[in-house]
């Protein structure tokens, strides 16, 4: 048995830790006095109150450890004992307990995924995308009563601006604005009472968020998955934080693990926004073999263009591109789009026969530089806790590097 913990002086010894039918179950001495907490999955984060003091305790059980057989076939490991969690102005702003905020991946950001994010302690946001009522609406309902967001692609939102009426008619978590001018919206979404969280890919945009009246600025660096720009984020989220010191600033693009949230807030995030993990989910609105080829996806293995967009007739406004996983397809067309575009007909054609079949040769895989750093599917809630346990274990103790 093996554990690593920050709160060595809360607990001298940890003891009996073993998985009974199922469940963990570990004691934690402290002089005279002992705790037991319980986990009923393999892997779990559990809060617990001791000595008045709010803990989260990481329980993992090792399925290859050799251990008796019977209750105690698994070995047991304490990952962690962290005495509190990552609290923030980012956390207070939203009114949640992880700074993890799901992308509102249009279509693959459901109801399901939203929920699974938010009960795990993150913020989950619809993929309210280009703007389909009936499907923000479905999804919203499937979400149940967990406490979800919804974003929207702000350009085409501009479009038919109605559609942000019915969402903030629900009392959304928070409205996420991408892609496009965020003022025309702003003072409806304050006065409604809602949270504005706007996602920019330059320092331009994030003083255009400032003046949008912002509640949280989202920095995308180009590695994201999906639409985006050109600047890297480890330039772009330091000068987003410099411009914005009274603001919460979230890192995206290229994160998928704790490393990856320990290293963006050493940056000056206060937290992360991810969408390839969580595509790589089992509550995912995405198909099998599209979530198999983020799991082989290797560094490198992507790239941002328009071919895509082209070839599905769906032109984004400059200097907008797409973030994809390269593919037969993408080959095919790339520095050849004027050529695409006077064949637009026939591709377009063969395109969303493709994407209908699920063949993803030809349809695009809309995926960042993160699939590199992804190697299973997990549920949607156990990402959020591993994320959050291994950046925790990173990260410098509370309070010496956030606010
Ligand atoms: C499949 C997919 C669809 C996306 N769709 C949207 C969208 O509709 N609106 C939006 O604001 N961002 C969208 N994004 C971008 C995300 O908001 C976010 O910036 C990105 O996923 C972060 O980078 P990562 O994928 O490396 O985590 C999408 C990303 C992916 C992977």
């Amino acid at each position: 048995m093996s554990y690593f913990t920050r709160s060595r002086e809360f607990f001298e010894v940890m003891t009996a830790c073993e998985p009974i039918s199922g469940s963990i179950l570990a004691t934690l001495t402290s002089g005279a006095r002992q705790l037991t907490v319980g986990a009923s999955r393999e892997i779990k984060c559990v809060g617990v109150e001791f000595e008045g003091k709010s803990l989260d305790i990481v329980l993992s059980v090792d399925c290859t450890g050799s251990g008796e057989a019977g209750k105690h076939a698994h070995e047991v490991k304490l990952q962690e004992i962290a005495a509190m969690t990552i609290h923030n102005r980012l956390t207070r702003t939203l009114g949640i307990k992880h700074p993890i905020l799901l992308a509102p991946m249009d279509v693959v950001s459901g109801g399901r995924l939203a929920a699974a994010v938010s009960n795990a302690g993150g913020l989950g946001l619809l993929g309210g995308g280009y703007g389909d009522r009936d499907w923000i609406e479905r999804e919203r309902a499937r979400a149940g009563n967990a406490r979800i967001g919804c974003g929207f692609i702000t350009w085409s939102l501009a479009k038919r601006p109605e559609l942000l009426d019915g969402v903030l008619a629900h009392r959304p978590a928070a409205v996420m604005l991408s892609f496009g001018d965020p003022r025309p919206f702003g003072p409806t979404i304050r006065a409604a009472d809602v949270r504005l969280i706007c996602q920019v890919q330059t320092v331009a945009q994030a003083r255009e968020a400032l003046e949008a009246g912002a509640d949280v600025i989202v920095a995308q660096g180009t590695e994201a998955g999906g639409h985006g720009q050109t600047e890297p984020l480890i330039t772009l989220l330091p000068r987003v934080v410099d411009l914005c010191p009274g603001t919460p600033v979230v890192a995206a693009g290229g994160i998928a693990d704790g490393r990856g949230v320990a290293a963006a807030m050493m940056l000056g995030a206060q937290g992360v926004l991810m969408g390839t993990r969580f595509y790589a989910s089992e509550e995912a609105e995405g198909h099998p073999d599209a979530k198999q080829r983020i799991v082989a996806g290797e560094g490198g293995d992507t790239v941002r263009s328009i071919v895509f967009d082209l070839s599905r007739r769906n032109r984004w406004p400059a200097p907008y591109t797409g973030r994809v996983l390269r593919n037969r397809h993408a080959e095919r067309w790339l520095g050849r789009e004027a050529e695409l575009e006077a064949r637009v007909e026939e591709v377009a054609h063969d395109y969303a026969e493709a994407r209908e079949r699920g063949d993803f040769d030809v349809a695009a895989v809309i995926v960042g530089e993160a699939c590199a750093l992804i190697h299973d599917i997990l549920p949607a809630g156990e990402i959020v806790e591993r994320v959050v346990a291994e950046a925790e274990r990173l990260l410098p103790p509370q309070g010496d590097i956030v606010g």
